[in-house]
Protein backbone atom coordinates (compact mmCIF):
# COMPACT_ATOMS: atom_id res chain seq x y z
CA UNK A 1 0.00 0.00 0.00
CA UNK A 2 1.13 3.32 -0.58
CA UNK A 3 0.23 6.67 1.63
CA UNK A 4 -0.45 9.26 -0.45
CA UNK A 5 -0.77 12.73 0.62
CA UNK A 6 -2.81 15.53 -1.22
CA UNK A 7 -4.98 12.95 -3.04
CA UNK A 8 -8.12 15.82 -4.06
CA UNK A 9 -4.89 17.80 -5.97
CA UNK A 10 -4.59 17.92 -9.44
CA UNK A 11 -1.78 15.06 -9.86
CA UNK A 12 -2.49 13.65 -6.53
CA UNK A 13 -6.29 12.64 -8.02
CA UNK A 14 -4.70 11.59 -10.93
CA UNK A 15 -2.38 9.31 -9.15
CA UNK A 16 -5.25 7.96 -7.42
CA UNK A 17 -6.66 7.24 -10.03
CA UNK A 18 -3.92 5.33 -11.86
CA UNK A 19 -1.81 3.58 -8.75
CA UNK A 20 -3.47 0.50 -8.01
CA UNK A 21 -2.71 0.07 -3.80
CA UNK A 22 -3.28 3.68 -2.63
CA UNK A 23 -4.58 5.18 0.25
CA UNK A 24 -5.18 8.98 0.20
CA UNK A 25 -6.99 10.72 3.49
CA UNK A 26 -7.87 13.96 2.98
CA UNK A 27 -6.52 17.18 4.26
CA UNK A 28 -9.14 16.81 6.68
CA UNK A 29 -7.53 13.70 8.37
CA UNK A 30 -4.25 14.24 7.23
CA UNK A 31 -2.56 17.48 7.16
CA UNK A 32 0.78 17.25 6.85
CA UNK A 33 1.13 20.36 8.85
CA UNK A 34 -0.27 18.30 12.24
CA UNK A 35 2.53 15.75 12.91
CA UNK A 36 0.13 13.83 14.87
CA UNK A 37 -2.03 13.36 11.97
CA UNK A 38 0.68 12.31 10.04
CA UNK A 39 1.82 9.17 13.00
CA UNK A 40 -1.90 8.20 12.68
CA UNK A 41 -1.94 7.78 9.18
CA UNK A 42 1.01 6.00 9.02
CA UNK A 43 0.13 3.51 11.88
CA UNK A 44 -3.27 2.76 9.98
CA UNK A 45 -2.59 2.51 6.50
CA UNK A 46 0.83 0.86 7.16
CA UNK A 47 2.20 1.66 3.84
CA UNK A 48 5.70 0.81 2.14
CA UNK A 49 6.08 4.22 0.87
CA UNK A 50 4.44 7.44 0.93
CA UNK A 51 4.57 10.01 -2.14
CA UNK A 52 4.16 13.67 -1.23
CA UNK A 53 2.01 15.64 -4.02
CA UNK A 54 0.53 18.47 -1.32
CA UNK A 55 1.56 21.20 -1.22
CA UNK A 56 0.77 24.99 -1.10
CA UNK A 57 0.82 25.45 -5.22
CA UNK A 58 -0.46 29.34 -6.01
CA UNK A 59 2.19 30.87 -6.99
CA UNK A 60 1.08 34.24 -7.02
CA UNK A 61 -0.60 33.93 -3.85
CA UNK A 62 2.67 32.82 -2.34
CA UNK A 63 4.18 36.48 -2.63
CA UNK A 64 1.61 37.68 -0.03
CA UNK A 65 0.90 33.86 1.67
CA UNK A 66 4.54 33.32 2.88
CA UNK A 67 3.53 31.92 6.24
CA UNK A 68 1.00 29.53 5.00
CA UNK A 69 3.16 28.77 2.61
CA UNK A 70 5.92 27.98 4.22
CA UNK A 71 4.54 25.85 7.26
CA UNK A 72 2.64 23.58 3.99
CA UNK A 73 5.55 23.55 2.09
CA UNK A 74 8.32 22.96 4.16
CA UNK A 75 7.04 22.56 8.00
CA UNK A 76 4.95 20.22 6.06
CA UNK A 77 7.35 17.96 4.60
CA UNK A 78 9.81 18.16 7.35
CA UNK A 79 6.88 16.87 9.66
CA UNK A 80 6.48 13.68 6.96
CA UNK A 81 10.60 13.33 7.16
CA UNK A 82 11.01 13.06 10.56
CA UNK A 83 7.82 10.62 11.16
CA UNK A 84 9.38 8.48 8.21
CA UNK A 85 13.22 8.47 9.23
CA UNK A 86 12.34 6.67 12.08
CA UNK A 87 10.21 3.92 10.39
CA UNK A 88 13.03 3.66 7.50
CA UNK A 89 10.43 4.16 4.93
CA UNK A 90 10.85 6.20 1.00
CA UNK A 91 9.56 9.71 0.53
CA UNK A 92 8.50 10.37 -3.07
CA UNK A 93 8.49 13.82 -3.05
CA UNK A 94 6.64 16.06 -5.87
CA UNK A 95 8.81 18.95 -6.47
CA UNK A 96 8.95 21.56 -9.68
CA UNK A 97 11.22 22.42 -12.35
CA UNK A 98 11.14 26.30 -10.21
CA UNK A 99 14.06 25.42 -8.03
CA UNK A 100 16.06 25.89 -10.88
CA UNK A 101 17.09 29.45 -12.03
CA UNK A 102 15.41 29.47 -15.61
CA UNK A 103 17.76 31.23 -17.70
CA UNK A 104 19.34 28.51 -19.52
CA UNK A 105 16.71 25.57 -19.16
CA UNK A 106 17.84 22.11 -20.52
CA UNK A 107 18.56 21.88 -16.73
CA UNK A 108 19.94 18.34 -15.73
CA UNK A 109 18.67 16.52 -12.35
CA UNK A 110 22.44 17.21 -10.78
CA UNK A 111 22.57 20.86 -11.89
CA UNK A 112 22.94 23.54 -9.13
CA UNK A 113 19.64 24.48 -8.47
CA UNK A 114 18.35 28.30 -7.60
CA UNK A 115 18.63 31.47 -7.12
CA UNK A 116 14.88 30.68 -7.23
CA UNK A 117 12.47 33.69 -9.08
CA UNK A 118 9.92 33.46 -6.09
CA UNK A 119 8.47 32.57 -2.83
CA UNK A 120 7.26 29.33 -4.16
CA UNK A 121 9.99 28.19 -5.91
CA UNK A 122 12.02 28.99 -2.64
CA UNK A 123 9.86 26.78 -0.28
CA UNK A 124 9.85 24.07 -2.65
CA UNK A 125 13.93 23.88 -3.06
CA UNK A 126 14.01 23.86 0.57
CA UNK A 127 11.18 20.96 1.03
CA UNK A 128 13.79 19.41 -1.37
CA UNK A 129 16.67 19.60 0.94
CA UNK A 130 14.83 18.36 3.88
CA UNK A 131 13.72 15.04 1.99
CA UNK A 132 17.47 14.25 1.12
CA UNK A 133 18.07 13.54 4.88
CA UNK A 134 16.14 10.55 4.44
CA UNK A 135 18.13 7.17 3.38
CA UNK A 136 15.57 6.52 1.32
CA UNK A 137 13.89 8.77 -1.46
CA UNK A 138 12.99 10.22 -4.37
CA UNK A 139 12.49 13.27 -5.56
CA UNK A 140 10.26 13.95 -8.89
CA UNK A 141 10.90 17.30 -10.40
CA UNK A 142 7.85 18.29 -13.14
CA UNK A 143 5.22 20.74 -13.95
CA UNK A 144 2.01 19.97 -15.47
CA UNK A 145 -1.39 22.24 -16.86
CA UNK A 146 -4.80 20.71 -16.43
CA UNK A 147 -6.35 19.99 -20.33
CA UNK A 148 -7.62 21.99 -22.35
CA UNK A 149 -5.67 25.08 -21.35
CA UNK A 150 -7.01 26.55 -18.54
CA UNK A 151 -5.76 30.05 -19.50
CA UNK A 152 -7.08 33.03 -21.91
CA UNK A 153 -3.30 33.65 -22.40
CA UNK A 154 0.00 31.99 -22.85
CA UNK A 155 3.48 33.02 -22.97
CA UNK A 156 5.36 32.82 -25.92
CA UNK A 157 8.78 34.16 -23.95
CA UNK A 158 8.57 31.31 -21.65
CA UNK A 159 10.06 28.39 -22.16
CA UNK A 160 9.44 24.83 -20.58
CA UNK A 161 9.01 21.24 -20.64
CA UNK A 162 6.03 20.69 -18.62
CA UNK A 163 2.95 19.29 -20.43
CA UNK A 164 -0.53 18.00 -19.75
CA UNK A 165 -1.65 16.37 -16.35
CA UNK A 166 -2.71 13.34 -18.27
CA UNK A 167 0.35 13.09 -19.84
CA UNK A 168 2.82 13.29 -16.81
CA UNK A 169 0.29 11.68 -14.50
CA UNK A 170 1.25 8.18 -16.27
CA UNK A 171 4.84 8.39 -16.29
CA UNK A 172 4.88 9.87 -12.44
CA UNK A 173 2.74 6.62 -11.57
CA UNK A 174 5.30 4.34 -13.32
CA UNK A 175 7.96 6.42 -11.34
CA UNK A 176 6.31 5.51 -8.44
CA UNK A 177 5.09 1.90 -9.48
CA UNK A 178 9.12 0.56 -9.62
CA UNK A 179 10.32 3.19 -7.09
CA UNK A 180 12.31 0.32 -5.64
CA UNK A 181 14.35 -0.68 -9.16
CA UNK A 182 15.58 3.60 -9.78
CA UNK A 183 18.86 3.99 -9.07
CA UNK A 184 18.57 7.86 -8.65
CA UNK A 185 17.07 10.35 -6.01
CA UNK A 186 16.50 12.96 -8.45
CA UNK A 187 14.29 12.40 -11.79
CA UNK A 188 12.99 14.73 -14.07
CA UNK A 189 9.80 13.50 -14.99
CA UNK A 190 8.74 15.96 -17.94
CA UNK A 191 8.37 16.27 -22.48
CA UNK A 192 9.98 17.94 -24.77
CA UNK A 193 11.31 21.82 -24.68
CA UNK A 194 8.59 24.37 -26.10
CA UNK A 195 7.45 27.69 -25.54
CA UNK A 196 4.20 28.00 -22.71
CA UNK A 197 1.86 28.99 -26.05
CA UNK A 198 3.10 26.59 -28.49
CA UNK A 199 1.66 23.61 -25.25
CA UNK A 200 -1.40 26.19 -25.09
CA UNK A 201 -2.15 26.02 -28.86
CA UNK A 202 -2.11 22.61 -28.85
CA UNK A 203 -5.63 22.49 -27.03
CA UNK A 204 -6.72 26.18 -27.15
CA UNK A 205 -6.17 27.41 -30.87
CA UNK A 206 -7.29 30.86 -29.78
CA UNK A 207 -5.15 31.25 -26.71
CA UNK A 208 -3.57 35.05 -27.05
CA UNK A 209 0.10 34.92 -27.31
CA UNK A 210 1.23 37.24 -24.17
CA UNK A 211 4.62 37.64 -22.61
CA UNK A 212 6.13 36.73 -19.27
CA UNK A 213 6.42 39.98 -18.18
CA UNK A 214 2.67 40.99 -17.82
CA UNK A 215 2.53 38.18 -14.76
CA UNK A 216 2.24 39.53 -11.60
CA UNK A 217 5.75 37.24 -10.34
CA UNK A 218 8.66 37.04 -11.15
CA UNK A 219 9.36 34.28 -14.24
CA UNK A 220 11.57 32.07 -15.70
CA UNK A 221 12.54 32.65 -19.37
CA UNK A 222 13.49 29.05 -19.82
CA UNK A 223 12.87 26.74 -17.12
CA UNK A 224 12.96 23.68 -19.28
CA UNK A 225 14.28 20.60 -17.94
CA UNK A 226 16.49 17.38 -19.16
CA UNK A 227 14.65 14.34 -19.62
CA UNK A 228 16.65 12.21 -21.08
CA UNK A 229 17.10 10.41 -18.37
CA UNK A 230 13.44 9.59 -17.23
CA UNK A 231 13.14 8.56 -21.10
CA UNK A 232 15.97 6.06 -20.51
CA UNK A 233 14.52 4.51 -17.84
CA UNK A 234 10.92 4.62 -18.70
CA UNK A 235 12.24 2.34 -21.81
CA UNK A 236 13.23 0.08 -19.64
CA UNK A 237 10.46 -0.08 -17.60
CA UNK A 238 7.99 -0.66 -20.28
CA UNK A 239 10.24 -3.72 -21.31
CA UNK A 240 10.22 -5.31 -17.95
N1 LIG B 1 0.74 22.31 -11.05
C1 LIG B 1 1.97 22.38 -11.54
O1 LIG B 1 2.21 22.83 -12.65
C2 LIG B 1 3.14 21.89 -10.75
C3 LIG B 1 4.40 22.08 -11.28
C4 LIG B 1 5.50 21.56 -10.62
C5 LIG B 1 5.34 20.90 -9.41
N2 LIG B 1 4.10 20.77 -8.89
C6 LIG B 1 3.99 20.08 -7.61
O2 LIG B 1 3.13 18.97 -7.81
C7 LIG B 1 2.42 18.72 -6.60
C8 LIG B 1 0.93 18.65 -6.89
O3 LIG B 1 0.53 19.89 -7.47
P1 LIG B 1 -0.99 20.13 -7.91
O4 LIG B 1 -0.95 21.21 -8.93
O5 LIG B 1 -1.63 18.83 -8.21
O6 LIG B 1 -1.55 20.74 -6.55
P2 LIG B 1 -3.05 21.18 -6.19
O7 LIG B 1 -4.00 20.80 -7.26
O8 LIG B 1 -2.97 22.61 -5.76
O9 LIG B 1 -3.33 20.27 -4.92
C9 LIG B 1 -2.65 20.45 -3.73
C10 LIG B 1 -3.10 19.39 -2.76
O10 LIG B 1 -2.42 19.61 -1.53
C11 LIG B 1 -3.38 19.54 -0.49
N3 LIG B 1 -2.93 20.29 0.67
C12 LIG B 1 -2.71 21.62 0.79
N4 LIG B 1 -2.32 21.91 2.04
C13 LIG B 1 -2.28 20.73 2.72
C14 LIG B 1 -1.95 20.36 4.04
N5 LIG B 1 -1.59 21.26 4.95
N6 LIG B 1 -2.00 19.06 4.38
C15 LIG B 1 -2.39 18.11 3.48
N7 LIG B 1 -2.74 18.40 2.23
C16 LIG B 1 -2.67 19.69 1.85
C17 LIG B 1 -4.64 20.10 -1.10
O11 LIG B 1 -5.76 19.72 -0.32
P3 LIG B 1 -7.14 20.57 -0.39
O12 LIG B 1 -7.76 20.12 -1.69
O13 LIG B 1 -7.87 20.15 0.82
O14 LIG B 1 -6.74 22.01 -0.39
C18 LIG B 1 -4.60 19.40 -2.47
O15 LIG B 1 -5.04 18.06 -2.35
C19 LIG B 1 2.82 19.82 -5.62
O16 LIG B 1 3.84 19.34 -4.80
C20 LIG B 1 3.36 20.91 -6.52
O17 LIG B 1 4.29 21.73 -5.86
C21 LIG B 1 3.00 21.25 -9.52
Amino acid sequence: MILLTGGSGRLGSALRALLPEVAAPGRAELDVTLPEQIERALDTVQPKAVVHTAAYTNVAKAETERGLCWAVNVEGTRNLVRALGPRGLPLIHISTDYVFYGDTGRYREEDPVGPVRNYYALSKLVAEELVRILPKHLVIRTSFRERPWPYPSAYTDLYTSQDYLDRIAPDVALAVSHFDQIPFTTLHIATERKSAYDLAKETRPDVRPASRTESPVALPEDISLEVSRWQALKEEMKGA
